[in-house]
Order: structure tokens, then C-alpha cells, then sequence
């Protein structure tokens, strides 16, 4: 089982590990994806790397290629996926510098609810074979243009937050167990008027790419895990203007703890998936 994980901003590659390969997919149905996918050991386990803007921060949100970074995934045959992400805190109980493996997710984009790999009669045509492992059922229902809805009641994969936070919780990090995240379009930052009415909604943070990721990842049977950086806390709760410097330093301070600790994550997780995430499509294709 190889374990991919996703950087955010901050985050562009990854450092303490044995660089074993480096794959430029430049052919997807859905274009190419942001960067070339690293595929690096450490103590016996494999990872598949992706900058999620791209390596050198190229990619604002509205234009990360989801579809084609996730489908280069599940080509590489990862079956789980620890995402990292900067996110504005919400709730007043969060500090800047915590992280948050969130359990909720609120779809707050205007657009991205669409993006999905599963069109029906307007799937587009590809190579949907399957490259030898055992599920095929992303593959039948792409290549038989079905329509697909998938549960997604709790968008995260449960295993990996439980070991995530075990794991990043021993190590002496502040972290905190569970919170709703909800997505915003971007690329500007929010109102003072938009994170109040977020808080009323019951988000306590407030990023912009975990939809469509999670949902993405959901619909090809890879089981996702956010763990997410507080780089600031959100407009009109910070008593100061949000700037993209403090975004960078406190994402860019907590990436190689968190990158190092996910090596331990991967010693701990279970051989199997659980069958919210890892058999998503049974009963979901019409
Ligand atoms: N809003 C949206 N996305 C973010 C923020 C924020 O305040 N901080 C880091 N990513």
C-alpha cells in the first residue's frame, strides 16, 4: 500500500526521505496534474509526494487541477492520503500554530460541487483500465459513463484521523482531534461578514481546497485524512490585516514535524481500508 501525501501552501516537497522516483503524468482525461508526483521511502514504507500549487506556488485554488492531481493517485495506486493544509481558525478556542484533523466538512464554493470524475453520458472517453490491483469499480463506472453518488455523511477517513492524531498528539503537538472545515472559493481571503455567518453554520476553520480533494478522493476509493496548520486566525477575529507572509511561516515552521511524523502514521495504520472510503462506490453507482 503506498501512502500519498498532498502539500499545501508551505509545503512543496519532501525532505527525509529516499527519493526513489520522480513521475511527470502529463496525460489525464481531466489535463495535467500540478506538479510531478515524488515517490520516496522511509523505513520500509512507500509515499507519493504532490505539491498541491504546484512546486514553485503557482496554482491559486480556483485553478488546481483536483481531478487530474487525484486520478494521478489512484494511477499510482495510493490508497490513502494525507493532505496538509493552511487554514484560517474560526472558533475562538484555536491558537495560531495548532493543527486540526478535521471531521467535518462544509461545501461553501460556488463552483466546485460539479467537479466530479463520474459525468454519465458525458464521462469523458479515456484509458479507464485498470492498472492490476484489486478494485475496479472506478474504473467500470468511468468506462461504463455511469452516474455515481457517494456517501460522504463523514468526508474523512476515520482510521487515518485516529492514527493521525494519536501519532501527532504523542509527539508533543497541540492538536486538536476533530472540527468542521468549510471551503471557500478563493482566491481572496473572507469578509468579516463571511466568517461570522461560517460560525453560525458551525465551521471552526475556514480554508480553500479540501473541496472538492476530499470529495474527489471519496470517488476514487482513496481514503483522505486532513490535517490542517491554524496559520492565522480568521477575518475580524484577527485583530490585524491577513497576510500571506504569516500564512507561509507558521505552515512552513510545522511542515517537517508534520511530514516526519507521517512516516510513524504510516507504521500504524491498518493493512485494510475502511469501507466508507475504501468501498465508496458499492451501492453508490446508478
Ligand atoms: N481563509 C481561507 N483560507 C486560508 C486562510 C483563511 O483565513 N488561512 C489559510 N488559508
Amino acid at each position: 500500500m503506498r501512502i500519498g501525501i498532498i502539500g499545501g501552501s508551505g509545503f512543496y516537497n519532501i525532505e527525509g526521505y529516499d527519493i526513489l522516483d520522480r513521475r511527470h503524468i502529463v496525460k489525464t482525461p481531466w489535463g495535467e496534474p500540478s506538479a510531478d508526483y515524488i515517490i520516496a521511502g522511509r523505513d520500509g514504507h512507500e509515499f507519493v509526494f504532490l505539491a498541491r500549487h504546484g512546486k514553485n506556488h503557482d496554482i491559486p485554488p480556483h485553478r488546481i487541477p483536483y481531478r487530474a492531481n487525484m486520478w494521478g493517485f489512484r494511477l499510482l495506486e495510493v490508497d490513502r492520503i494525507f493532505a496538509v493544509s493552511a487554514v484560517g481558525a474560526i472558533n475562538p478556542g484555536l491558537s495560531v500554530g495548532d493543527i486540526v484533523i478535521p471531521d467535518q466538512l462544509l461545501d461553501c464554493t460556488r463552483t466546485r460541487g460539479q467537479i466530479t470524475y463520474y459525468e454519465g453520458k458525458f464521462t469523458p472517453n479515456g484509458e479507464f483500465e485498470h492498472p492490476g490491483r484489486g478494485k475496479d469499480r472506478v474504473y467500470y463506472a468511468l468506462r461504463e459513463k455511469k452516474v455515481v453518488h457517494v456517501d460522504v455523511t463523514n468526508p474523512f477517513d476515520p482510521q487515518g484521523r485516529e492514527v493521525a492524531y494519536e501519532v501527532l498528539s504523542g509527539a508533543g503537538l497541540k492538536v486538536v482531534p476533530k472540527g468542521t472545515y468549510a471551503a471557500m472559493e478563493g482566491p481572496r481571503l473572507e469578509t468579516a461578514a463571511e466568517i461570522r455567518a461560517l460560525k453560525i453554520l458551525g465551521a471552526d476553520l475556514v480554508g480553500m481546497t479540501a473541496v472538492p480533494e476530499a470529495f474527489l478522493a471519496r470517488e476514487l476509493e482513496i481514503c483522505y485524512t486532513l490535517i490542517t496548520i491554524v496559520t492565522n486566525m480568521a477575518a475580524g477575529i484577527s485583530a490585524t490585516k491577513l497576510t500571506t507572509d504569516e500564512v507561509l511561516q507558521v505552515s512552513s515552521s510545522r511542515k517537517q514535524r508534520i511530514i516526519d511524523l507521517i512516516a510513524e502514521i504510516a507504521k500504524r495504520l491498518p493493512d485494510d481500508l475502511p469501507p466508507e472510503c475504501g468501498e465508496a462506490l458499492k451501492g453508490a453507482i446508478m
